[in-house]
């Protein structure tokens, strides 16, 4: 089997990793030829690194522009850029290809599946946690899981070979749903602990945090309910804030995003759930706000993003 990875990033590393061990073939599809200049400087490996351990793999890499075709291919970029990532190797794409989406934030996965009709589509969440210190080198800051299910039509649980993978891989049946579950939590937490540069645990601590997360919670799960998703047994705000606690100590990503001056993926997360409200004709105030100060943000700080609406 030979897997493709468009985004060599962190998640896209661990992936490649997982693949690597299974035995499959592995080649980045690196953006450019600086990209791969970097990657020939790394030795063509990546390297993996946690507190007590460090090890490396071998894999291949090749560009855009490159004539291979792709007949199994994973998407770990950032959700933004995944639409013109795609399209940059479109060429390359086998007719029936499988292709796996790995990202937060929700849209990108539905427009691939409409755009790319004639492919085999899947879409994943990961609660993995890791960075890059350098280009291919990873820090793993957190074991999670990764679960996968299709998107679209009728086809097999997991991608050839994903259900060879070591750690498993979790067949999600109800992908759709797992995907909103995994949003309404980026939703409540993300912009909030952004805009107001605190850690997660504080959502719980101030009294004023906790009431704007109530509020952000409740029109998020009205979202959900009229799209159909069941979202939690409890209550939003009672599984954010078991995952506030639990997190307590943590920088949300989109806090370090903006605080490195890095495009947040604000308009796949908020920005998705505004739009669907609008569809729906329905209201959501507390996240619009949300939106809008991020954007506003993000522009004061010149940091590349698409309004969306
Ligand atoms: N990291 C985590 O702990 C974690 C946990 C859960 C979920 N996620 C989600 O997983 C996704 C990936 O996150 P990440 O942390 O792995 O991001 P990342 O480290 O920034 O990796 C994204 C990679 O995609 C590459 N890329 C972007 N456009 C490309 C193109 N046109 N062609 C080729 N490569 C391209 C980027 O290259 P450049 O470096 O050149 O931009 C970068 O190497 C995100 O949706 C994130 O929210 C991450």
């Amino acid at each position: 089997m030979h897997w493709y990875i468009l985004g060599a990033g962190a998640i896209g590393c661990l992936c490649a990793e997982l693949l690597h061990n299974s035995g499959a073939e592995v080649t980045f599809v690196l953006r450019n030829q600086t990209q791969l200049d970097s990657f020939n400087q790394a030795g063509r490996q990546v390297r993996f690194h946690d507190a007590d351990t460090s090890s490396s793999i071998n894999v291949d890499a090749s560009l855009p522009g490159d004539h291979a075709t792709i007949n199994h291919l994973l998407v770990t970029t950032k959700a933004y850029d995944t639409l013109p990532a795609l399209s940059s190797i479109q060429h390359r794409l086998a007719p029936d290809a499988q292709i796996v989406l790995l990202q937060n934030g929700c849209g990108q996965q539905q427009e691939v599946t409409r755009l790319y009709f004639s492919l085999q589509v899947w879409a994943g969440i990961t609660t993995h946690g890791a960075w890059r210190d350098a280009p291919f080198s990873i820090i793993r800051a957190g074991k999670g899981h990764i679960s996968i299910g299709p998107m679209g039509k009728p086809q097999p649980a997991l991608p050839n070979g994903w259900d060879m993978l070591t750690p498993p891989v979790i067949a999600e049946p109800n992908i759709e749903n797992a995907l909103w579950r995994k949003l309404a939590i980026n939703c409540a937490i993300n912009p909030l602990t952004a805009l107001h540069g605190c850690r997660n645990g504080e959502l719980l601590t101030d009294p004023k945090l906790t009431e704007q997360m109530l509020s952000i919670c409740e029109e998020i799960e009205q979202i959900a309910h009229a799209r159909g998703h069941k979202l939690f047994a409890s209550s939003l705000f009672h599984a954010v804030s078991e995952i506030a606690q639990l997190t307590g100590d943590n920088f949300s990503s989109m806090l370090q995003d903006l605080r490195q001056g890095r495009q947040t993926e604000i308009e796949q997360i908020t920005g998705f759930l505004c739009r669907e409200a609008s569809t729906l004709g329905m209201q959501v105030p507390h996240n619009q706000r949300l939106l809008d100060q991020i954007r506003t943000l993000q522009s004061r700080h010149d940091i590349k993003g698409e309004g969306c609406e």
